[in-house]
């Protein structure tokens, strides 16, 4: 039984293919009612970590940065569900529900529709719920157009430039957050 929020989700293992989940991998039966829920989205390109620009990115594939991330949050008693696409549509839809489907924050790599989506910054705005946006590498000290953020003034903060660590430091941040907000 898959112990993440969706039990449709795909399984863990391989390669991540675009809008895969990413069940999360909490201690079964350990999630109550009460468990703070996080959606992990990573937008386009980023299913090929591992094959791409590794001088950049690094060598570890979106799979492998996924299982630290619930490895992570259910040591500080959170549940991840992970999710990525390579389509603007289906992240402003997943943003668009979360609130919905229980989740009280969102952790997204917006890839590059950070630079370029009004969409993704509105769905961000009026998500409900708190976001935080976080990057591999450090896209201020990259070419020009990477140094604008569409989405980063959406979000409660922003992590850049410590490779997966970036989504641990972002899952942590919001969990902090949200901890600590009546
Ligand atoms: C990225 C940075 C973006 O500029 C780029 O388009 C990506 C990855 C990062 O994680 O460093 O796809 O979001």
């Amino acid at each position: 039984m898959a112990t993440g929020v969706d039990a449709e989700a795909a399984g863990t293992s391989g390669a991540v293919t675009p809008g895969a989940v990413t069940p999360g991998a909490v201690t079964p039966g350990a999630a109550t009612s009460a468990t703070v829920k996080l959606l992990v989205l990573s937008g386009p390109n980023l299913h090929r970590l591992g094959k791409r620009q590794p001088e950049v990115y690094g060598h570890r594939t979106l799979e492998q940065i996924h299982e630290r991330i619930q490895q992570e949050a259910g040591s500080l008693g959170a549940l991840v569900e992970c999710r990525q696409s390579n389509h603007e549509g289906e992240l402003v839809d997943w943003v668009g529900s979360a609130q919905e489907r229980g989740f009280a924050g969102i952790v997204i790599n917006p890839g590059a529709y950070t630079h370029t989506s009004y969409a993704l910054y509105d769905a961000l705005l009026a998500a409900g719920v708190p976001c935080v946006e976080v990057h591999l590498s450090n896209p201020e000290a990259r070419e020009p157009f990477r140094r604008r953020s569409r989405t980063a003034p959406a979000c409660v903060g922003k992590v850049a430039g410590f490779g997966e660590v970036s989504y641990l430091l972002g899952v942590r941040g919001l969990l902090n957050r949200l901890a600590s907000t009546p």
